[in-house]
């Protein structure tokens, strides 16, 4: 197969949280046109692509998972028109463009879930959601004992007595996947924005869409409730959803095979074993999955071997490669959620954030970073509650402050808030307030400072690009003391960790060719820091 045709395999891509990234309108709320304008600092940063949140027309609920209309721009972001400039801007410079589908729910709002709304129980209308009589007296019971994932039972019911089912919020109704029309209408909807030129697509929550056949009671509702996450196994991973995944992939392979030009597939997939998100990633299914026990690894040496390992065993045979994430805008971010419980200013968060960062880089297959990681943003831990705007945090009764602490705007510029971030119309704020050290983190700070995390993240884009060692493949794991991780990739190229505070002796002599903090003495590797060495294999005894 030619290169051009396996792009994804390897490839870094930037996640652009659309709302937060830059507001080209003064509105306080970024857009389109903002992304559009923020391309060439994503160029010089040296991505192969972007992947834009949500940006359909809806209500908001849950910032854009609850999609009113799956071909349309909501006029909050822009318009067809500023998107067809975007992926035409994108292109000129080599970047893809990767659209987020969400298709296990859409929004309360959707014209579909209106006509179902208005029309009586048992209509064709209600049968492309999941309608249900419910149990006790008078139907007043949910028909099962399902939690939704954010809080609360994962039913609603209507006026007319009827329940319908939302794993999300109410405002989110799941589709019915077992109805022939959801397919249909979601082939059309790739089509359509294939056809405007997107290079691929993040599916969301891809182990979902299908549910029990019979919607039986989950037999531990309250592990479900407790650990907020896709366990209940008659509401997930369902055996059915893969065939949806082989029209999709189908569906792409269609458009490549007339341009040469791969389209991916990348999906969001929770299940429980690495095996389990292996059967996603099929020949014949999506291209790759995020695996996110990376991310749900604690700053430990054995914990962050065993998730690596794992993916690169389970993975490896399906013919994917794997697709590593260190944060999301769902997550505390990685400065944040690594410093705990460190002192506060001790620095320890941002050193090790640098070096999982190089460690990520340097492991075979594609890596996804979120905006403002290469800015070394911390968590926003101390945003008021009257300006918290995810719906967990509504639907938890004020208890989870998960979400709104990493999508705070970002800062490109000065000493204040906006930080560059809105064009500055008076009295107009961005849509969550910024901290006044945010200043310390905008990207002309950044780019400015050779040390920043910013020239981390371009070093080790640039050298990824360039030595063909780190592009998909292997890893050898190298005999290390307690503390330290070291792989080689290739004959001769290899990275390692420092998980320990104390220096160690590092793995290879000489000087590295990239370090995620200071490496004043050669042979030496400090405290929590990561580096990247090319060696003279007959010299390197591990090797
Ligand atoms: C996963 C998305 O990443 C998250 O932001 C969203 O709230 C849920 N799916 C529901 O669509």
């Amino acid at each position: 197969m030619q290169s051009r045709y396996r792009w994804w395999r390897d490839a870094v891509i930037y996640q652009v949280y659309v709302r937060s990234f830059l507001d080209s309108t003064g509105d306080g709320v970024g857009d389109l046109a903002g992304v559009r304008a923020g391309l060439p600092y994503l160029k010089k940063l040296g991505v192969d692509g972007i992947w834009l949140s949500p940006f359909y027309p809806s209500p908001q609920h849950d910032h854009g998972y609850d999609v009113a209309d799956y071909c349309d721009v909501d006029p909050l972001f822009g318009d067809l028109a500023e998107f067809d400039l975007l992926v035409r801007a994108a292109r000129r410079l080599g970047i893809k463009v990767l659209l987020d589908i969400v298709p296990n729910h859409c929004s309360s709002e959707h014209r579909w879930f209106r006509e179902a709304l208005a029309s009586p129980p048992g209509s064709a209308a209600r049968a492309r959601f999941h309608f249900a009589d419910g149990r006790g007296p008078d139907g007043a019971e949910p028909p099962n004992n399902w939690h939704a994932m954010f809080g609360g039972p994962a039913w609603t019911r209507v006026p007319d007595g009827q329940w319908y089912l939302h794993m999300f919020t109410p405002e989110q109704p799941d589709w019915n996947w077992r109805n022939p029309e959801t397919g249909a209408e979601f082939a059309r909807v790739l089509r359509f924005w294939l056809d405007r030129g997107v290079d691929g697509f993040r599916i969301d929550v891809a182990a979902g869409l299908f549910k029990h056949p019979d919607l039986p009671d989950s037999p531990d509702p309250e592990a479900d409730a407790r650990t907020r996450d896709s366990v209940n196994p008659l509401a997930w991973n369902q055996p059915e959803v893969h065939d949806v995944w082989r029209q999709w992939r189908a569906i792409c392979d269609e458009y490549a095979a007339r341009d040469g030009r791969e389209r991916l597939l990348v999906g969001e997939v929770s299940v429980p074993t690495a095996r389990e998100h292996a059967l996603y990633v099929r020949p014949d299914e999506l291209h790759q999955a995020f695996f996110f026990d990376l991310l749900g690894a604690p700053w430990d040496p054995d914990a962050f071997r065993k998730v690596i390992s794992e993916a690169m065993q389970d993975i490896a045979g399906t013919g994917s490669t794997v697709t590593w994430v260190l944060n999301n805008h769902d997550q505390v971010r990685t400065v944040t959620r690594y410093g705990e419980p460190a002192p506060e200013g001790s620095g320890l968060g941002a050193a090790r954030a640098r070096a999982a960062a190089l460690l990520m880089l340097a492991l075979p297959g594609a890596a996804y970073i979120y905006q403002g990681e290469e800015l070394g943003l911390p968590e926003v831990v101390d945003l008021p509650d009257d300006v918290l705007t995810d719906p967990i945090f509504r639907r938890t009764g004020s208890r989870a402050r998960i979400r709104d602490g990493c999508r705070v705007p970002l800062p490109w510029s000065g000493q204040a808030s906006p930080f560059g971030f809105t064009s500055g119309v008076e009295g107009v704020k961005p849509w969550l307030p910024q901290p006044e050290w945010f200043a310390e983190h905008a990207t002309d700070r950044a780019l400015a400072d050779t040390r920043s995390f910013w020239h981390l993240y371009r070093d080790g884009l640039q050298l990824r690009a360039s030595l063909p060692q780190l592009g998909e493949g292997t890893l050898r794991w190298l005999d290390t003391p307690p503390d330290v991780l070291a792989f080689a990739r290739g004959d001769d190229l290899v990275c390692a960790v420092n998980f320990g505070t104390a220096p160690v002796p590092a793995p290879v002599p000489g000087a590295p060719l990239l370090a995620s903090g200071p490496c004043p003495d050669a042979g030496v590797l400090p405290g929590s820091t990561a580096a990247w060495w090319i060696t003279d294999p007959s010299s390197t005894p591990h090797l």
